[in-house]
């Protein structure tokens, strides 16, 4: 197995591991020890497709002693059948919403039944068949609730690779986080495309039909073992006041939020379809600072998209400066066929695009260092994930999502410990048990 993407992609690579182990199937460390090899591929940027075929290419001996190749993911969904014909290696091309017909299609061997691309969209019956107990790989699990996209941003191929919006019940979801805290999870990140767009069927006996995703929190909050929910990741346009209130409000609510911008020119942003402004995502972020003042706030930044000029630039630092990201990722625009951006006017060259880049993420990259400096000193409750490279060392996370290295034994897994912060690296923060 081999994930390239989002979390969700990870996510979805651990169910389709999860649905061929009644098959005798386990995951091989390299794909030389393999009998099936499943690429589950991103779409998301230049040159995902060129780097399976690459991948491919390296698999040719492996295939040649047998091995099935398969392509998963979402350049399976947007380019599948065009991928058959260029690498014949390709046994078979599963979209994401079929996953759940994996053991099938592996027991009966795609090959000899002559079907081999699997790209229907039946999201409520992938969701029904993977709804069996996981295993998960530690104390913090991914849980699925929503999936796809309706907001066409006019940069992305999310829409069209993994359809239209849809929410998973309360039930379904409560009922897999209990099972994980039966295992041990004391964390679940719940995803989605745009997971503050979920808006779940409630469950029989609640005062509502439907839920959002606040009172979804606040009701995995009770369950017993669950310590700490995120979710990831949010749209601005879904950012409504009962997922702000709880973050203020339930402490199992981690200070976290991941609220992609992508710019902060309100004419860049028309022309991305965003559906929003700076001025009114400001104010979101300082309506969440207010219900939880020590919020480490995360987003997402394309720059270069057509028709930013320097001044549209300069309102993207400025916006960066405003917010005062704890951690933000940043992008140079790729061109995505069949997206309305790849058509449009006034492309930005390759090198203004580079020198943009830099520019922000110096910015961002001090936002950074000055947000962890700033924890320096405190005591925080890590939960301890998994051991770290060297003997006796743990790696564990904060409340704001900073990866934390302490001496700890690694009996101690699991566990939520007091850490007292005592200096930083690149990307991680070094403490002792407090
Ligand atoms: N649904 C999420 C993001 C999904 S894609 C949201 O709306 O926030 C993750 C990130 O990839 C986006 O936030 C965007 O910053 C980046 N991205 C998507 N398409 C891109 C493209 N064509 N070029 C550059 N970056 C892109
Ligand atoms: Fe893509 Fe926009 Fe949908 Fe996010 S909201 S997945 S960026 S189209
Ligand atoms: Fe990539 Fe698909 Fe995720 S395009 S970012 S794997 S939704």
């Amino acid at each position: 197995m081999k994930t390239w993407g989002c979390q969700m992609n990870v996510y979805d690579s651990e169910r389709m591991s999860g649905l061929l182990k009644p098959l005798g199937y386990e995951v091989t460390e390299t794909p030389a020890d393999a009998d099936l090899v499943i690429l589950n591929t991103c779409h998301i940027r230049e040159k995902a497709a060129e780097k399976v075929y690459s991948e491919i290419g390296r698999l040719r001996e492996v295939k040649a002693g047998g091995a099935t190749i398969a392509v998963a993911g979402c350049v399976a969904q947007a380019e599948g059948a065009e991928m058959q014909a260029r690498a014949p290696e390709i046994d078979f091309v599963i979209g994401p919403q079929s996953y759940h017909k994996l053991p099938e299609i592996v027991a009966r061997s795609a090959r000899e039944s002559g079907e081999t691309l699997f790209t229907d969209f039946a999201v409520e019956e992938k969701f029904d068949r993977l709804a069996e107990p996981r295993e998960p790989g530690g104390p913090s699990a991914f849980v699925t609730v929503q999936e796809g996209c309706d907001k066409f941003c006019t940069f992305c191929v999310v829409p069209y690779t993994r359809g239209v919006e849809v929410s998973r019940s309360a039930d379904a979801i409560t009922l897999e986080v209990r099972q994980l805290a039966q295992v041990g999870v004391r964390e679940v990140t719940l995803l989605g495309q745009n997971v503050n767009a979920w808006h779940g069927a409630a469950p029989v006996g609640a005062s509502a039909e439907n839920w959002g995703l606040g009172e979804l929190c606040r009701h995995l909050a009770q369950i017993d073992g669950i310590e700490r929910i995120r979710f990831t990741t949010s749209h601005p346009r879904d950012m409504d006041d009962g997922l702000i209130e709880a973050f203020g409000e339930e402490p199992k609510l981690m200070p976290y939020l991941h609220l992609p911008v992508q710019s902060g020119s309100d004419r860049i942003l028309r022309a991305m379809n965003r559906g929003h402004t700076a001025e009114s995502y400001l104010r979101q972020i300082e309506k969440v600072r207010q219900a939880r003042p020590d919020i480490a706030i995360s987003g997402d930044m394309i720059v270069g998209f057509p028709g930013e000029d320097e001044a549209a630039f300069e309102e993207t630092m400025q916006l960066t400066r405003e917010v005062d990201y704890a951690s933000c990722f940043s992008f140079k625009y790729s061109r995505r066929p069949g997206t309305p951006g790849a058509t449009m006017a006034k492309q930005v060259a390759e090198e203004v695009k580079s020198e943009r880049l830099q520019r922000l993420q110096a910015l961002l990259n001090e936002q950074r260092a000055a947000f962890d400096e700033a924890q320096v000193g405190k005591v925080l409750p890590v939960l301890l994930e998994k051991p770290g490279r060297q003997h006796g060392q743990v790696i564990g996370k904060s409340p704001y999502l900073q990866s934390v290295f302490l001496e700890a034994d690694a009996s101690r897994i699991g566990e939520i410990v007091d850490v007292r912060i005592e200096g930083r690296g690149v990307n991680s923060l070094r403490g002792v048990l407090g």
